[in-house]
């Protein structure tokens, strides 16, 4: 883990709201490198800034962020406790979905910005932020459901947004929520195992004999 989490954090911030690495930043008012705690054990990464992210320069202060802090609260999380960023971190015009070549253009923000928190749990936020993870998978039938890579747990839900569309699936995306203190249980116990210098438990590997 870098020395000093927060310095490398706002290093990032500061690149990214002077970036001109792709075309969103034509068209922003605010760039939005992401906020919260530089110690969370709990990253969320959603898409893009919308309407009031652009103006405000902090993720999920609209709509969907309400309902997000509402989501957080399901899994007895305040805002202050996760780090909460996004794919691309200006708005794409129109809230239209981001171009692979604006995707592709942002990423070295988002890997660094993991990189230095190093979260036990990852929890992506719709379709293009599960798709780096989760290539080719339905959202509707991975989400919820932790995918581990390396030492770290990566959880697809749905995005808030999609919640306010469709109430339908408000149910589900609260029930996602209230199960990642398990996840986070789970990956935690592993992380103190792994500092008091205990074996990792054998890969269960099906016998060829
Ligand atoms: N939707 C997102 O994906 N990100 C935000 O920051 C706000 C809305
Ligand atoms: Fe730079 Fe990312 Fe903004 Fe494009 S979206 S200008 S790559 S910060």
């Amino acid at each position: 883990m870098p020395a000093d989490v927060p310095a490398v954090l706002e290093t990032i911030a500061q690149e990214v709201r002077s970036c001109t690495d792709c075309e969103l930043c034509r068209s922003r008012t605010n760039a939005v490198p992401g906020a919260g705690n530089p110690h969370a054990r709990v990253m969320l990464i959603g898409e893009g800034p919308g309407f009031h992210e652009d103006k405000q320069g902090l993720p999920f202060v609209g709509q969907s962020g309400k309902l997000l802090t509402e989501l957080l609260a399901e899994a007895g999380l305040q805002r202050e406790d996760v780090f909460i960023t996004n794919v691309v971190k200006c708005r794409p015009p129109g809230n239209r979905d981001p171009f692979p070549d604006e995707k592709a253009a942002c990423s070295q923000y988002l890997n660094r910005q993991i990189e230095a928190i190093d979260p036990d749990v990852i929890v992506t936020l719709g379709r293009f932020s599960m798709s780096r993870w989760f290539a080719g998978q339905r959202i509707s039938q991975v989400h919820g459901k932790p995918k581990k890579v390396g030492e770290r747990l990566i959880v697809p839900m749905f995005h808030p947004a999609a919640a306010l569309h469709q109430r339908a699936i408000l149910p589900e995306i609260q029930a996602d929520f209230r199960n990642l203190p398990v996840h986070l249980a789970i990956v935690e116990e592993e992380r103190v195992k792994r500092e008091q210098g205990e074996p990792e438990p054998e890969p269960t590997q099906a016998s060829l004999f």
